[in-house]
C-alpha cells in the first residue's frame, strides 16, 4: 500500500533554494534526486505518461483513452504531462488535481502545438523561413510563446526542423524548407524565441525539437511513410538542424512516426541513445510522437504493446504520448527484469528537471494568471508583430514590365478567386486556438490600404464544405457557375488580381498531395482570365511550393503569399502597393512539374552530370523537363535592384576564411536583400553537393547605397560528416559563390591548407 507523505516531509526533501538559474545544475540535481527517492515505481512511471486533454485530438484517438480513466490516473499521480489543455481556467483544473490530490503533488507540464501562434497567428513556418530574417523569426516565435504561456501552457511542440525536399509532403509547411544550413539558423532563432533566457519566466515555453529524425524524407512525400536514407544524408542534411537547436538550449525532443533505415525512430537507439543522449550529451527528455510507441506494432517490429513499450524505453524514449503503454507495461517489465529500473530513473530525472526549471515546483500555478491571459493574448503589439513578419515572408516571383507595385487610387481592379475573400485559409494548418475565419482577407487588405475601384467575383468555390483539421478537404471540381461573372469583371478592369492556391487545410499533417498545381477549378479559371485581360497579378496562397510553370509562362506578375496568418490581407496589400518592398527568398525550390520531386538546389554532381549542350543523351537528366527548378532556392525579386561586385576571399589561421563582397542598391527604392554565400569543395573523399549555403545576411540599403559585407567560414562550414558522423575537414581547392539566390553570378576560389 502507498504511504501518504506529509507535505512537510515533501517540502523538506525538495524545497531547497528556488531560483533555478542562480543555484546551478548540482543543486537542481539534488532536488530532483531527493524527490525521486520519495517516489514509488508506479509514480515514476506515471511521470513518463502523457495524456491528451479531454476534448481535443491531434491524432487517432486510442480506444482506451476515456476521460474517467484519465482522471483516475491523474488523481493517483500517474500522469506527468498533458497536452491540448489550454486556457488558464482549464489548466488550473488539472494542475489542481495533480498538486492537491496526488500523494506527492508533482505538477504537470502542459504541452501544446504552438507552431505559428496561439490566437494571434503568425505566418506558417515555411513562410517565415522565406523571410531569412532571424530576428523577425525569433520575435514571431516569442509572440506565440507569450500567448501560449499566458494561456497556461509551458511547453510547445516546436520547432519542427525536418528538412524536406519534397513538396508533395504536407508538413513542409511546418519546417524551414530544403536546406540544412538555413534550417539550422532558423531552428536556433525559434528556440531562443520560445525559451528566452529564463525558462521560469511565466511568458516563455520549453521548446521541443521534432521529429527526430528523418520524417521529412518519407518516401514519395506520403506522410508517415517509410524513410530510407544513407548516412551522408542523415549526418549532413537531416541531423544538423537538430544539433543546432540543441546547441541553442532546446530542452526537449520529440521522436518520430517513421522508421529510419528499418528501425522506427521511436525505438531507435542509434538516434536517441547513441547520437542525441550520447555523442551530443543531451540532458533533456524525449517525448514520443502521438501514439508512436504503439505504432511500432503496426511497423511490425513489436508483436504487442508490451514489446513496443520495452523497445521504446530501451531506445531512449522518455515519455509516452497517448499510447498508454508505459503506464500499462513498464512496471511488469521492470519486475520481470526485462527492463532496468535505472532507465526509468534516468527518464524521470530528465522530466522532473524540466519541471523544476519551468518554476513549477515553486509555483505550480505560475502559468495560470487570468489577468495576464487577458492582457497578453491578442495584444496590439502582437498584432503589429505578426503583420511585420507576414510582410517579410512574401516572395515576389515575377514582375514583368514592373506591373507591380500598383497605384493606390484611380484603378479599376477585379479581384478574382474564392481565396481572395477567405478569412480562414490564411490561418493555415497547426493554427493553435485561432478563431476560425479571423484572418484579414486579401479583399479586406486591399480595401484597407487603397481607394481603387474594386469588383470581386469568386469565379468558383474552392471547396464544397468548410474544411477542418481532421478531415479530407472536399474540392469543388464541377461548379463553374461563377465563371461568367468573374470573366465579365476581369474584362472590364484595368488590372486583375487573381488569388489562387490551396486551402489552409490542404497542407499540414496527413495532407500529402500527388499533384501540386492549383486545386479544383482554379487553373481553368486562371487560363480563362488571361484571355480577357493581359494584366493579371497572381497572388499564390499555399502551404508548399506549387507547380507554377503555366503561370510563369503566361501571367505577368506573381507573388508567393503562402498562408500568412491573422494579418495576411494587410501584408499582401502593403506589398502589392509598394508600402513594403518585398524581400522574401524561397526556402524551397519551386518545381517545373511534380515529377521533379524530390527537388533541391544542393544536389550532387553524379558520375554523369547533366550536359544540356550535348546531343548525346547519356547524362543524368529528364527527357521532358530540365533538371533546374522553375524558381530556385533563395530566389526572390524586389522593386529595387541589387548589384554584387568585388568578391574576394582571404585565408586566415586555423582553417578560417574571410569573404568580402560589395552590395549596392542600384534601383530607385529602398529595400532589403538577402546576400547568400554558397560553397563547393572541388574534391573530397565523399561525394559532396555542387553547392551548399554556408552563410547569409539580410541587409537594408537605401536607394543608391552600397555596403561591403563580410562572411567568416570556419572548419565546421568547410568540412562535412563522414558515414559515422565525424567531421572531416579536407584540404584542397574550394569555390565560393555569392549572390541573391542559389545560382549566384560571382565566384572565387581558394586553397584550404
Ligand atoms: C504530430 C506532432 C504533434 C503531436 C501532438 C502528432 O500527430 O506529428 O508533431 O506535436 O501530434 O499534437
Amino acid at each position: 500500500m502507498q504511504k501518504t507523505l506529509s507535505s512537510a516531509m515533501i517540502l523538506l526533501a525538495i524545497n531547497v533554494p528556488t531560483i533555478q538559474w542562480a543555484i546551478g545544475q548540482s543543486a537542481l540535481d539534488r532536488r530532483v534526486d531527493s524527490l525521486i527517492s520519495l517516489m514509488t515505481l508506479e509514480e515514476k512511471i506515471g511521470q513518463m505518461n502523457q495524456y491528451n486533454g479531454f476534448w481535443d485530438v491531434t491524432g487517432p484517438a486510442p480506444a482506451e483513452g476515456n476521460a474517467s480513466q484519465k482522471y483516475e490516473n491523474l488523481r493517483k499521480g500517474f500522469v506527468g504531462s498533458m497536452l491540448n489543455i489550454t486556457g488558464v481556467e482549464e489548466v488550473r483544473k488539472v494542475q489542481k488535481i495533480a498538486v492537491e490530490e496526488t500523494r506527492l503533488g508533482i505538477p504537470l507540464i502542459i504541452g501544446f502545438d504552438m507552431i505559428h501562434g496561439m490566437k494571434t497567428m503568425s505566418p506558417i513556418p515555411l513562410a517565415e523561413a522565406a523571410s531569412w530574417d532571424l530576428d523577425a523569426i525569433e520575435k514571431s516565435s516569442q509572440i506565440g510563446s507569450r500567448e501560449a504561456a499566458a494561456m497556461g501552457v509551458n511547453w510547445t511542440f516546436a520547432p519542427m526542423v525536418d528538412v524536406s525536399r519534397d513538396a508533395r509532403w504536407g508538413r513542409v509547411m511546418e519546417g524551414a524548407g530544403e536546406d540544412p544550413y538555413l534550417s539550422s539558423q532558423i531552428a536556433k532563432a525559434r528556440v531562443k524565441g520560445y525559451q528566452g533566457d529564463d525558462l521560469s519566466d511565466p511568458l516563455t515555453l520549453a521548446a521541443c525539437v521534432k521529429h527526430f529524425a528523418g520524417y521529412g524524407f518519407s518516401e514519395g512525400g506520403r506522410d508517415y511513410n517509410t524513410v530510407d536514407v544513407g548516412t551522408s544524408t542523415l549526418y549532413n542534411v537531416i541531423l544538423p538542424p537538430f544539433k543546432a537547436a540543441l546547441d541553442a538550449g532546446a530542452r526537449t525532443f520529440m521522436n518520430s512516426f517513421n522508421d529510419l533505415n528499418g528501425i522506427p525512430a521511436t525505438g531507435n537507439s542509434l538516434l536517441q541513445r547513441e547520437i542525441l543522449k550520447g555523442k551530443w550529451g543531451f540532458k533533456g527528455f524525449i517525448v514520443s510522437d502521438w501514439g508512436s510507441i504503439g505504432e511500432m506494432v503496426n511497423h511490425r517490429v513489436a508483436q504487442d504493446g508490451r514489446a513496443a513499450a520495452k523497445l521504446a524505453i530501451q531506445a531512449g524514449s522518455d515519455m509516452d504520448m497517448e499510447s498508454y503503454l508505459y503506464i500499462k507495461h513498464l512496471k511488469e517489465l521492470i519486475e520481470s527484469g526485462e527492463v532496468e529500473e535505472s532507465l526509468i530513473d534516468d527518464a524521470v530525472r530528465r522530466i522532473l528537471s524540466l519541471k523544476f526549471e519551468l518554476g513549477l515546483f515553486d509555483d505550480p500555478y505560475l502559468y495560470c494568471d487570468e489577468t495576464r491571459e487577458e492582457v497578453v493574448v491578442g495584444s496590439a503589439e502582437h498584432i503589429s508583430g505578426v503583420l511585420e513578419m507576414a510582410k517579410k515572408s512574401i516572395v515576389l516571383l515575377k514582375n514583368k514590365e514592373n506591373l507591380l507595385p500598383l497605384a493606390k487610387s484611380g484603378l479599376k481592379v477585379a479581384i478574382i478567386g474564392s481565396l481572395a475573400s477567405d478569412k480562414d485559409s490564411p490561418l493555415g494548418s497547426w493554427r493553435g486556438l485561432a478563431e476560425p475565419n479571423s484572418a484579414v482577407s486579401v479583399l479586406e487588405g486591399l480595401e484597407n490600404f487603397s481607394q481603387n475601384n474594386y469588383t470581386f467575383a469568386k469565379g468558383a468555390e474552392l471547396v464544397t464544405e468548410p474544411p477542418t483539421f481532421l478531415k479530407e478537404v472536399k474540392l469543388n471540381t464541377t461548379d463553374r457557375s461563377g465563371f461568367s461573372q468573374a470573366l465579365e469583371a476581369a474584362s472590364a478592369a484595368d488590372v486583375v488580381i487573381a488569388v489562387m492556391g490551396e486551402h489552409g487545410f490542404q497542407s499540414g499533417e496527413a495532407r500529402s498531395r500527388s499533384e501540386i498545381g492549383f486545386p479544383g477549378l482554379q487553373q481553368e479559371l486562371l487560363e480563362e482570365l488571361i484571355k480577357v485581360n493581359k494584366k493579371v497579378i497572381l497572388v499564390s496562397i499555399s502551404g508548399r511550393p506549387l507547380d507554377l510553370s503555366w503561370a510563369d509562362q503566361n501571367i505577368p506578375a506573381i507573388l508567393q503569399a503562402w498562408q500568412l496568418g491573422s494579418q495576411s490581407g494587410n501584408a499582401i496589400a502593403q506589398v502589392l502597393f509598394g508600402d513594403y518592398n518585398p524581400s522574401g527568398k524561397l526556402p524551397m525550390s519551386f518545381p517545373r512539374n511534380v515529377g521533379q520531386m524530390p527537388l533541391y538546389y544542393n544536389q550532387k554532381s553524379t558520375g554523369r552530370p547533366n550536359n544540356p549542350g550535348d546531343d548525346i543523351v547519356f547524362w543524368s537528366h529528364y527527357s521532358d523537363v530540365s533538371n533546374e527548378a522553375l524558381y530556385p532556392f533563395g530566389f526572390g525579386l524586389s522593386y529595387t535592384q541589387f548589384d554584387y561586385s568585388g568578391l574576394s576571399v582571404e585565408s586566415l589561421a586555423n582553417q578560417q576564411v574571410r569573404v568580402k563582397v560589395n552590395l549596392k542598391n542600384s534601383g530607385l527604392r529602398d529595400g532589403e536583400e538577402v546576400a547568400q554565400l554558397y560553397l563547393n569543395d572541388h574534391f573530397s573523399s565523399f561525394t559532396r553537393p555542387i553547392k551548399e549555403l554556408k552563410g547569409f545576411q539580410k541587409i537594408h540599403l537605401k536607394s543608391g547605397e552600397s555596403k561591403t559585407i563580410e562572411f567568416f567560414l570556419g572548419p565546421e562550414d568547410l568540412g562535412f560528416y563522414d558515414g559515422e558522423g565525424n567531421l572531416l575537414v579536407e584540404p584542397g581547392e574550394f569555390t565560393i559563390m555569392v549572390g541573391g539566390n542559389s545560382s549566384p553570378t560571382l565566384s572565387v576560389n581558394f586553397l584550404l591548407k
